[in-house]
């Protein structure tokens, strides 16, 4: 053993990649993986691997036996060996300056194939211009794809970030509790995964979308301060920024406001990202939903670049052109973005916006251009001189406008400041731009038939002054809930909860649960609690996994989460889902209507 290497073992002394000049002279023992080997006859070179890096270990008549030359030459690539030599430091010439370990190696007097490999089914080492295997072949053979340097750096990133994460909630004194994996099925705003349950037949349990009743219910037993590194389950559609199975770092608290929880939650955020190295200013910007509607059509707006929307409705109102003015007569606005420089944009690219514009749902999209003081466009021999104040386009402008409500006009206008932002290449890549976005409406209102749905969760309070000023109408009332975003992606989100079971019940009924003994089928257990004595609380939930893939650099996040599913919720790995035998399903009470299956 050596003194404070904590790696050494009784089969190894050092890790590979670990060893440095200061080693030189030293007898050691490495295990590891054959990562290349350079057969130059008679004297063999082996790039010996392990979660520390690489190290090269090479084999000479001048002091390695010919048997371990032999075996050396002879062993596969990504076979386990176990070397033993002396660590020397390289002749200068030989020196590698990319390499930790460039400046020594280890001369080898034995090796010993420990772990033999078969030919790999994709490369683990490649050159620097090597292309990355397909996707789904990597996903096929994580257990090669995971030996990457790149996704052992990711997931030993993970790792540290775990622990500030846990040290920093803890040194506040919050409890790292844990809450059940089979719990009780209740709708959160996405679907279910079921368990079936053998021994009671026809019920069901369900695996957690968040742990959210179970951390409530922690606040109204006196835990006053709960954390969990939380494994959740959502079987929603797929993106790059979802998984079917994630990880939130799930926070709640007992006699708190909602700063308390926006400070408290700046100062873990700044802790994690100054472990992957990077400075946060605290606070965050704060904008309510309002406002990032308004100014950016979309509630978690990118602000590393402007392109902000802007009302041309006062102004378009009088034209005589037919899609505004009879967007405008329908109750509709005139929005939209002035792109500087983009005058000089062909049709077909602005065609292409359209397309995106009427893909989120928006009728068409409107252009006006300025080119040599001239304006030009569908619509511009209408425009008044008030309408072409309001417009405000200098020369090689471009404004882009939606005629519509807002509902339709906003993801239009946000999808197409994100890709006119991208084409002008104006988004600031090293920016990083912390948002608070608060003031969630606290229900969306189905535009056919009037019924309320909760915009966070059904237990989000409702600000109280809202209710008091418009008790009749719910649809006006703001919730006490907050998101915290960054470059335009959610981080994480949370609320102020309803402690009062009372005004919990009455939710219930404003989201169409006013059946009494159907709210205790449901929510029975939360109820109970809440009359069972319960402080004010409140509390968010940050994901994980997208926390880690900002941080490792990674643009999915299949590149941070050990064994992922596609965007087709598959793991390709250990090939799951898959069916299961007829008999088993009995077992379980369960008969397939799958034909086949
Ligand atoms: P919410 O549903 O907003 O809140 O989730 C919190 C955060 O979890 C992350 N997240 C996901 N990450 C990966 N894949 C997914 N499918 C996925 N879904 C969500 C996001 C999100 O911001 N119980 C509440 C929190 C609370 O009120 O305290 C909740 O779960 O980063």
């Amino acid at each position: 053993m050596t003194e404070g290497n904590v790696f050494a073992t009784s089969q190894r002394s050092h890790q590979c990649g670990a060893l440095r000049a200061a080693h030189a002279g030293i007898a050691v023992t490495l295990g590891g993986w054959v990562h290349r080997s350079r057969n130059l006859g008679g004297l063999v070179f082996i790039d010996l691997r392990d979660r520390a890096g690489l190290v090269q270990v090479s084999f000479n008549p001048d002091w390695s036996t010919a048997r371990a030359i032999a075996d050396a030459a002879a062993v596969g690539v990504e076979s386990v060996v176990i070397v033993q030599g002396i660590v020397e430091p390289r002749p200068a010439e030989m020196r590698n300056p990319n390499l930790d370990t460039g400046d020594i190696e280890v001369r080898a007097t034995s090796i010993r194939v420990v772990g033999p490999a078969m030919t790999p089914a994709i490369p683990v080492a490649r050159g620097k211009n090597d292309q990355l295997p397909a996707e789904d072949l990597r996903l096929r053979h994580r257990y090669l794809d995971l030996r990457r340097p790149e996704l052992q750096a990711n997931l030993v990133l993970r790792h540290r970030l775990l622990q500030v994460t846990r040290q920093y909630l803890s040194d506040l004194g919050f409890l790292e509790l844990e809450t059940p994996i089979l719990t009780k099925p209740t709708p959160e705003g996405a679907r279910d995964y079921l368990v079936p349950s053998r021994v009671h037949p026809g019920e069901f349990y369900a695996l957690p979308q968040s742990p959210q009743i179970y951390k409530q219910l922690f606040m109204c037993c006196g835990f006053d301060r709960y954390f969990q590194i939380a494994r959740c389950f959502r079987d929603e559609d797929l993106r790059q920024d979802r998984q079917p199975e994630f990880t939130q770092i799930d926070i709640e608290a007992s006699f708190i406001g909602r700063d308390d929880i926006l400070a408290l939650s700046e100062g873990m955020i700044a802790a994690i990202w100054r472990e992957a190295g990077h400075d946060v200013s605290t606070p965050f910007e704060r904008m309510s939903y309002a406002e990032a509607m308004e100014r950016y059509g979309c509630d978690r707006p990118d602000l590393r670049y402007g392109l902000e929307v802007h009302d041309f409705t006062a102004a378009f109102a009088p034209l005589d052109f037919g899609v505004t003015a009879s967007a405008v007569a329908a109750g509709g606005r005139v929005r939209g973005i002035r792109v500087s420089g983009a005058s000089a944009w062909s049709r077909k690219q602005v065609d292409e916006l359209e397309a995106l514009a009427k893909s989120a749902g928006a009728g068409g999209l409107l252009r006006v251009k300025k080119t040599d003081g001239k304006l030009e466009g569908p619509v511009a021999k209408f425009l008044t001189p008030d309408a072409e104040a309001a417009l405000a386009l200098d020369d090689g402008d471009l404004a882009l406008l939606v005629a519509a409500p807002d509902r339709i006009s906003n993801p239009a206008l946000d999808r197409i400041r994100q890709e006119c932002a991208r084409r002008l290449g104006i988004v600031d890549e090293h920016a990083r731009r912390f948002l608070w976005v608060t003031d969630f409406p606290m229900f969306e209102q189905d535009s056919a038939t009037g019924a309320l749905s909760a915009v966070h969760h059904p237990f989000t309070a409702a600000n109280p002054d809202d209710m008091a000023a418009h008790p009749d109408a719910p649809e006006q009332w703001r919730a006490l809930a907050y998101d915290c975003v960054l470059n335009g992606l959610e981080l994480g989100g949370g609320s102020i909860r309803t402690s009062d079971p009372r005004v919990q019940s009455r939710m219930f009924t404003l989201l169409g649960i006013g059946d009494v003994a159907e709210q205790e089928r449901r929510f029975g257990f939360l109820l109970e609690g809440l009359r069972a004595g319960a402080p004010p609380h409140g509390g968010i939930a940050f994901g994980f996994d997208r926390i880690s893939m900002l941080l490792s650099g990674g643009s999915s996040l299949r590149d941070v989460i050990a064994f992922p599913k596609t965007t087709a919720a598959r793991a390709l790995f250990e090939n799951a889902p898959s069916s299961v035998p007829s008999d088993d399903l009995k077992e379980l009470h369960l008969r397939s209507t799958v034909e086949g299956a």
